[in-house]
């Protein structure tokens, strides 16, 4: 191949450079799956250290399975699932400080959060603990704050990221003037400071949520038409995949203090399905699964020429429908399992396991370092207030043992127990956003009274049944003109 030739060159010391894969035998896979067909380049899979969920066809709505690890070989059709959605779910991510919370989001314009019961679920889930409503467009990423508990983030087609705080169901931050096109891919940085994001403007931007501001950008950082997805690694600098404007795959380094040149740039091949990168922070691997590709191809990055250094590739026979990665405390440490996969084919999920060939049964500490943990670093509060905190780190020496099921952390009382009608809600979303938008940019201009009232003249025409609150807001402002 062109691209292994051209890494060839640069062939140097790396103890992962003999890093194996194999898929695990078929009475370990999971099998007899519908996985989604919906037209989206998320994973569909998310894995952690005891469940696997699947994004799954679900006809008149949208669902997800959530299987306990050990729970392979057939899955029954009647096997309940989670489904609370009234369209497709379009991407789940579990909860990094809880292993039985994962958010969900759908084309009906909702997230979710939910609670999955210690053993797997024996009924089918329709009630999430909370849902997350201010998209006026489908939903297509979530993704948890890395270190701060309770915090999600969400994306949407309606070119709007919204923080939220899921204690309190409540939204944190709302930005939705800093995109004008399709959101490909939203990461936050290893401390949760900072995001970058990949959009259909060919723009990769590093936001500062709390300070709602773009700190830096590059204007094509791929030039190809197709979809990009930008990470953030370990250091702060950014990895990006993408198509050349001849439609080849490409991946790049970037410094986000200076955007302008990349710091490499390598083209792959020039097949069409999107990469997506996994990416372990305490080895600086890069793995790179392709959609409808039947490999993986992993990277070391460092911070010597050429920086990103083409380790080898896991080939099999059938494409990837999807692909979950599991947490590095979820790995086998006595097998010397460096990654593990979960590969969607049409109809199965099939783990595929990394490892570094070791002679020695000791631990080998080289290849653990110290790794994120479950626990949360700050409360919301603490973040929203300024304060950022690395991942705690935990030792993988004796093994990880996932703790028992805890309850999530709401502030409020269960926020379901005045659940509204399914069909309803997202009239209603969107007119409970007008007003919160209207509240808070109350608050900030006291001195934009006027345009202040002719808001709220035009809002209520629209929301009547809000008439109460508006007229509150209307005292308020009679007081500050006096
Ligand atoms: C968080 O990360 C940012 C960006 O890498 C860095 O500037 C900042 O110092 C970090 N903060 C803490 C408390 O580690
Ligand atoms: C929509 O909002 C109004 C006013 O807040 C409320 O009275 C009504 O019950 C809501 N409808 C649904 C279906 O939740």
């Amino acid at each position: 191949f062109f691209f292994t030739d051209m890494f060839r060159r640069v062939v140097r010391q790396s103890k992962f450079r003999h890093v194996f894969g194999q898929a695990v035998k078929n009475d370990q896979c999971y099998d007899d799956i519908r996985v989604s067909r919906v037209t989206w380049d998320s994973t569909f899979c998310a894995v952690n250290p005891k469940f696997v969920a699947i994004i799954i066809e679900a006809s008149g709505g949208g669902a997800f399975l959530v299987l306990p690890l050990h729970k392979s070989g057939r899955i029954d059709k009647s096997y309940p699932t989670v489904c609370g959605h009234t369209g497709p779910v379009l991407d789940i991510d579990w909860c990094p400080h809880n292993d039985n919370v994962i958010a969900s989001s759908s084309e009906d314009c909702s997230v979710m959060v939910w609670q999955i019961p210690e053993n797997g679920l024996t009924l089918p889930l329709t009630d999430p603990v909370v849902i997350l409503e201010g998209h006026s467009k489908r939903v297509g990423i979530v993704t948890w704050h890395p270190t701060v508990r309770n915090v999600l983030l969400s994306a949407g087609c309606d070119n709007t990221i919204i923080i939220w705080n899921v204690g309190s169901g409540e939204s944190l931050i709302t930005l939705d003037d800093l995109h004008s096109d399709m959101i490909y891919s939203v990461c936050w940085n290893r401390n949760g400071s900072l995001i970058c994001t990949a959009s259909k403007d060919k723009k990769v931007r590093v936001i500062d949520p709390r300070k709602q501001e773009v700190i830096a950008e590059k204007e094509r950082a791929h030039e190809g038409a197709r979809p990009m997805r930008a990470i953030f690694l370990a250091d702060g600098n950014i990895f990006t995949t993408g198509f050349s404007r001849m439609s080849e795959r490409q991946i790049a380094l970037w410094n986000p203090k200076n955007m302008e040149e990349c710091i490499a740039l390598h083209e792959l091949d020039t097949s069409n399905g999107v990469l997506l990168p996994f990416y372990d922070p305490d080895t600086n691997v890069v793995y790179l699964c392709g959609k409808g590709d039947s490999s993986i191809r992993y990277f070391e990055i460092t911070d010597e020429a050429p920086y990103v250094h083409f380790l080898n590739t896991f080939s099999s026979k059938e494409p990837q429908r999807g692909m979950g990665y599991m947490p590095k405390r979820g790995l086998d440490v006595n097998k010397c399992e460096i990654a593990r996969f979960y590969k969607l084919h049409e109809r199965k999920c099939e783990p595929i396991i990394m490892t570094v060939p070791r002679k020695s049964e000791l631990f080998q500490d080289d290849l653990y370092p110290d790794t994120a943990g479950p626990e949360a670093a700050l409360e919301a509060e603490e973040w929203i207030e300024g304060k950022n905190a690395d991942p705690i780190l935990i030792s993988l020496k004796h093994g990880y043992v996932p703790a028992k099921s805890r309850d999530l952390k709401l502030v409020k009382k269960n926020v379901l127990d005045k659940k509204p009608d399914l069909k309803k809600r997202n009239e209603n979303a969107s007119s409970h956003n007008k007003l919160a938008d209207m509240v808070s940019y109350l608050q900030k201009t006291e001195n934009k009274l006027d345009d202040i009232l002719k808001e709220i003249k035009s809002i209520r025409d629209i929301l009547s049944s809000q008439d109460k609150r508006i007229s509150k807001l209307e005292e308020q402002m009679a007081k500050v003109t006096i």
